[in-house]
């Protein structure tokens, strides 16, 4: 039983109780799940402001704060003492491994990196010119039907198995939708690099010549990638978790929250973000550019700022900030015209009453665009990257929703509005 009530008076003037419960930190939460039965009642809250969905102990936020943890753990620390295989591991594990575990999972993960040659002969299907994110979505999906008959996805080392075969695979296959789109051979993956190291060699190298990882660049993408890793139940990972609650495949799952990622309101936004610096060209046009951005009949918005969540700063950012100043310091960049005016951008917009006033701040994809624009990654793979590292974020939380005792099929109500019931005419006398 719970410590805490919370009283709901309803129009007809009875009221009722309803439990509070508390987490180990953050905002309590009203059990409302016996409303509908007891009173007839739905709540409404579009767009989820207001609701939790679930039970996690995996990521917190505080957005007020600019906090975020996984497990428990700062990003701010995760990001400096960890690489990304460790963060993976924490983040499916609950906690990070010692020197014998780590080199366990980094093999189990190394020699799961090659995909069945059949799927290689997917991507002949595609035009040269789709979408990468298009292809993702096509490919990763597709796994289902290579990994489906013998999978029971109640049966704990099979989730297991299946959250290897995604984390190792994925930067496969995102480096084939790139290699695709170039016209250029498929590279294999090479046991001997880091998955990072490997990621890059797999989209950089050709078969033709040696291929020297930087290490400065390598951990650039390392940290996007820990980044990027998990964000507790955002729209792409409510997607993943909503498909999973039916007992789909989780390769099916993972490929839902891939669509919902490209959108670019939420994964979409680092590549609207270069693409809006792109438009506006030059230092000098940036006031007129903040000026149609504060006219709302424009419909136009800054790319990179704001955040649902973070309404103070997104802590993303700041180490975001400081790679980016270290890739463009290695590559000898800092002259860089989108990079130049990235900055004026955001000095300008700290300093206006619009952005200051709506909690507007640079989020992590302002930087990251840039970050990988300077590692020679082309714009449309941008969400592809931000895939591949939110693959263990959504497989996780997968696997949390399925052990969990209380998961339920999601099945959200509505306020119908539509007309009430009427009788059809014959075509004839309508
Ligand atoms: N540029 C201009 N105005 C903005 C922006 C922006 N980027 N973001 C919000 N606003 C304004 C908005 O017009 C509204 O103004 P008013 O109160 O006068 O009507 C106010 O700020 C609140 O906006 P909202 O749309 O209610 O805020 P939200 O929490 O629903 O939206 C958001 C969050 C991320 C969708 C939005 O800030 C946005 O579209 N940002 C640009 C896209 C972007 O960078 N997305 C990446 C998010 S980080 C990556 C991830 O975690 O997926």
């Amino acid at each position: 039983m719970a410590d805490k009530t919370a009283s709901l008076k309803l129009p007809d003037g009875k009221s009722l109780d309803f439990p509070v419960l508390s987490g180990s930190t953050g905002p309590d939460v009203v059990d409302i799940r016996p409303l509908y039965s007891k009173t007839g009642y739905f709540t409404y809250d579009p767009g989820f402001l207001s609701t939790a969905s679930c039970t996690s102990a995996i990521t917190y936020i505080d957005g007020d704060q600019g906090v975020l943890l996984y497990r428990g753990y700062p990003i701010e620390q995760l990001a400096v003492h960890c690489d990304f295989l460790e963060v993976c591991y924490l983040l499916l594990n609950g906690e990070l491994p010692n020197k014998t575990q780590k080199k366990e999972f980094v093999d189990i993960v190394t020699h799961h990196t090659m995909v069945h040659e059949q799927l290689a002969r997917l991507y002949q299907g595609f035009r040269r010119d789709a979408h990468p994110m298009a292809v993702m979505v096509g490919v990763v999906g597709a796994l289902s039907a290579f990994y489906h008959d013998a999978l029971d996805i109640n049966n704990p080392q099979h989730r297991t198995i299946s959250a290897f075969r995604l984390i190792a695979k994925m930067p496969t296959i995102v480096a084939m939708s790139y290699k695709y789109s170039i016209g250029q051979p498929f590279m294999y993956p090479k046991n001997d690099l880091s998955y990072t190291a490997n990621f890059m060699r797999m989209m950089f190298a050709v078969p033709a010549e040696e291929y020297k990882p930087n290490d400065v660049l390598v951990r650039a993408m390392d940290r996007i990638f820990i980044l990027h890793a998990d964000h507790e139940q955002n729209a792409s990972t409510s997607t993943v978790r909503l498909s999973g609650s039916s007992g789909a495949n989780p390769y099916a799952c993972i490929a839902a929250g891939i669509a919902c990622l490209w959108g670019p309101a939420h994964g979409g936004a680092n590549e609207a973000c270069l693409e809006m610096l792109e438009e506006i060209g030059d230092v000098s046009k940036v006031p007129e550019f903040i000026k149609k951005v504060k006219d709302k009949s424009s419909h136009v918005r800054l790319m990179g700022f704001g955040h649902r969540v973070y309404k103070n700063h997104d802590p993303r950012a700041k180490l975001m900030r400081e790679t980016c100043h270290e890739v463009l310091n290695e590559l000898g960049l800092h002259n860089d015209r989108l990079f130049k005016l990235a900055i004026e951008l955001e000095r300008i917009a700290l300093e206006d009453d619009y952005f200051v006033t709506r909690k507007l701040y640079p989020n992590v994809d302002f930087y990251s665009g840039i970050v990988q624009r300077a590692l020679g990654i082309p714009v449309a793979m941008f969400t592809c990257i931000f895939s591949l590292a939110r693959t263990v974020g959504w497989i996780a939380q997968w696997q949390e929703m399925i052990s969990d005792p209380e998961y339920k099929i999601g099945r959200p109500r509505q306020l119908y509005k539509g007309p009430t019931k009427r009788e059809v005419k014959p075509l004839d006398k309508r």
